[in-house]
């Protein structure tokens, strides 16, 4: 298992080139699967999660060639619509295949996702909305059988759909599915997410017909087929806040560049209120920081609120922040798994309910913990760089799922990580 080993108190300087975005990706590459021609996309990231969904595909008969950050992905052929308990247990992610599986040949058997560190996580809206689309679904020893044989043509059928949760690639599959069905179908409540309007763009370019991504209704008029098409993912917004919070902690300058401000607002904000200085420019950012932050208080929501994939980062922010602070996740059951490694780390926090309670400290110092979840590792690799000493992270492969060369890109700016296998 390999880990970190971090020498804090270095501050951070110079430009790092941010990825393109793990959470559109995903969904983006599992998109393939509705074309009948090639599909080609770029700034396609190197982590763990896309390996597993390419994975995932191939051994469904789609051909994948891959060139660093340009993937090509012919789906012309398909030959299994399984996605099977092995691969979907290592990335819940993979629950994705379900709706082009079934919008575009009828069937699908794909594998309960089980729970992950930060909650139950269940799949009950993307079924529910694949089943008001006329779908016939049961659950049958951990798996999620699905076909629309009884169907006209076979096909799902438009339908309009509230989902009485925001559901982020609950709305990606019903949109996805929506592609191909017959008839026009409405989703309302749909997320908002950056990476739901990218993805909808990648299908629109793909021949969906498309309209409302990014807000709360989202309206798709099914047609006969979808064709590949070319698409850049668009840009990692967590990795480019997770480097924000970084130097703001730090102290330093450091330039984000493949990065759009407008899809940052509520980071930007409570940085700013923190006492970091953010500027932007088109497809820049650049923060600066004296390394001495006022605490803020975070309350995390559905986009464009606070997002909840930067919970742990700000937290972490916080126990070095002067002052009180208070943290409440909303999304998810079981998102404080980092609080007591950080406590580990010399913070002070408490948690009451879904709220955390954090008084700022002087200073961390440096200690052995162990990463939970994406997140959460991220925010323990923020809290090491300003620890007095060592601090040794392990279970870093929570990081490589989320996070594209992270110690390059941090030892480039001047911190002292290390990683040992
Ligand atoms: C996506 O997960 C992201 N993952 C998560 O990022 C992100 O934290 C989350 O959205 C929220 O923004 C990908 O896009 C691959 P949800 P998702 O469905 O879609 C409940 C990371 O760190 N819910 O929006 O699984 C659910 O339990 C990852 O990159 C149901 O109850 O999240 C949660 O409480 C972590 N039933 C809430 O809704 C359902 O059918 C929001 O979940 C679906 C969801």
């Amino acid at each position: 298992m390999d880990k970190l080993i971090i020498q804090g108190g270095n501050r951070l300087h110079g430009e790092v080139l941010i990825s393109g975005a793990k959470n559109a990706a995903l969904p983006i590459l599992c998109a393939a699967l509705l074309a009948e021609t090639p599909l080609h996309l770029t700034s396609v990231p190197a982590l763990k999660d896309v390996g597993s969904t390419i994975k995932l595909l191939e051994k469904m008969g789609v051909k994948v060639n891959r060139d660093g950050d340009k993937v090509s992905l012919d789906a012309s052929i398909i030959h299994s619509k399984e996605a099977p308990y092995e691969m979907v247990k290592t990335m819940r992610a993979s629950i994705l295949v379900l709706g082009p599986l079934l919008s575009r040949f009828g069937q699908a058997r794909v594998s309960l996702p089980g729970g992950c560190a930060i909650g139950s996580r269940p799949v009950d809206l993307h079924i529910k909305g694949l089943q008001a689309m006329g779908a016939e679904i049961h659950i049958e020893h951990g798996y999620i059988e699905a076909t629309t044989a009884h169907l006209p043509n076979k096909r799902l059928q438009g339908a309009r759909y509230y989902m009485d949760l925001v559901t982020v690639t609950g709305t990606e599959n019903l949109m996805m599915a929506a592609t191909l069905a017959q008839g026009t179908t409405v989703l309302e409540n749909a997320a908002k997410e950056p990476e739901v309007v990218d993805m909808a763009e990648c299908l629109i370019k793909m021949g969906a017909k498309i309209s409302g991504a990014g807000t709360d209704v989202i309206t798709i008029i099914g047609v006969e087929r979808l064709n590949g098409a070319a698409h850049n993912v668009v840009c990692d917004r967590i990795e480019a806040g997770t480097y924000m919070v970084a130097v703001a902690m730090t102290g330093g300058e450091v330039k984000l560049l493949n990065v759009q401000p407008k899809l940052l607002d509520a980071v930007i904000e409570k940085l700013r209120d923190a006492g970091a200085t953010v500027s932007c420019e088109t497809d820049s950012i650049t923060v600066k920081s004296d390394g001495q932050l006022k605490a803020v208080n975070i309350r995390t929501a559905p986009h464009p609120a606070f997002p909840t994939d930067m919970q742990a980062q700000f937290m972490a922010l916080n126990t070095i922040a002067k002052g009180m602070s208070k943290v409440t996740e909303t999304i998810f059951e079981n998102r404080f798994m980092h609080v007591q490694e950080m406590q580990r780390l010399g913070a002070d926090i408490d948690i009451e309910g879904n709220t955390a309670l954090v008084k700022g400290v002087a200073f961390l110092d440096g200690a052995t913990v162990m990463a939970t979840d994406l997140r959460a590792s991220a925010s323990l690799v923020l809290a090491g760089l300003v620890a007095r000493g060592e601090t040794v992270i392990e279970r870093i492969y929570h990081l490589d799922r989320g996070y594209e060369n992270l110690e390059q890109k941090l030892n480039a700016l001047g911190a002292n990580v290390k990683r040992v296998t």
